[in-house]
């Protein structure tokens, strides 16, 4: 049985390598279009989704948070993740969205109980819709770990992020650079059938 969906949900993979090509605005609108039919907690529908193409913004957003984490420590404690950003940082090469031309910031309310779980579908229907027009993408945690830095939100408010919305995750996206990897076998997730 061929399912074009649980095709896409199984093939698609994370992007970090795209061309300097942005893509269309109507396949920008179709992406965000799945982000905002997303179920939410309550139909709360208070994501917040800012597209960004513009390449002033996001070499100024880049620097930021170079910046920010350069002047970061790390330990064996520290998220592997987070160690990395702070590494490259300091070394001074770190483009935290992989050189993508588009950058999809979500937010939602702070305070919001289901903020991170709304966010979180809204971004994973952006990342199978843009799987099935031919787009890569990566969600992107890095503004996420720096809600609370004070340069970085400064930036964000410029964007029209409220100081009352927390950034839950982001999406590099564009068009791959490269042929798309295998389908990463899982063997985690635990699954329990009690019949
Ligand atoms: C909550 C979350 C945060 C992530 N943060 C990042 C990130 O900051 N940078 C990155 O390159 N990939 C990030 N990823 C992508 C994961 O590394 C990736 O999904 C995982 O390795 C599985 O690979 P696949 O997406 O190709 O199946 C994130 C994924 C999730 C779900």
């Amino acid at each position: 049985m061929t399912n074009i969906i649980l095709e896409t949900i199984v093939n698609r993979r994370s992007t970090r390598k795209f061309t300097e090509a942005t893509p269309e605005k109507e396949a920008l609108e179709l992406v965000v279009k799945a982000g905002r039919y997303a179920p939410s907690g309550g139909n709360s529908q208070s994501c917040h989704f800012v597209v960004i193409t513009n390449r002033e913004v996001l070499d100024s957003l880049k620097a930021a948070v170079k910046h920010e984490f350069s002047l970061m420590t790390s330990d064996e404690n520290t998220y592997k993740s987070i160690a990395n950003s702070i590494r490259l940082s300091k070394k001074g090469t770190y483009d935290f969205i992989y050189n993508a031309p588009v950058l999809i910031i979500v937010t939602n309310k702070k305070g919001y109980g289901n903020a991170m779980a709304d966010s979180s579908c809204a971004l994973m229907n952006m990342m199978l819709a843009a799987d099935s027009i031919g787009l890569g993408s990566c969600w992107i945690n890095q503004l996420h770990w720096l809600d609370d830095n004070s340069a970085v939100r400064e930036l964000l408010l410029k964007l029209g992020i409220d100081d009352d919305e927390t950034v839950c995750g982001s999406l590099a996206l564009g068009y791959p650079s490269v042929d798309k990897a295998a389908p990463l076998e899982r063997t985690g997730n635990q699954v329990d059938y009690i019949e």
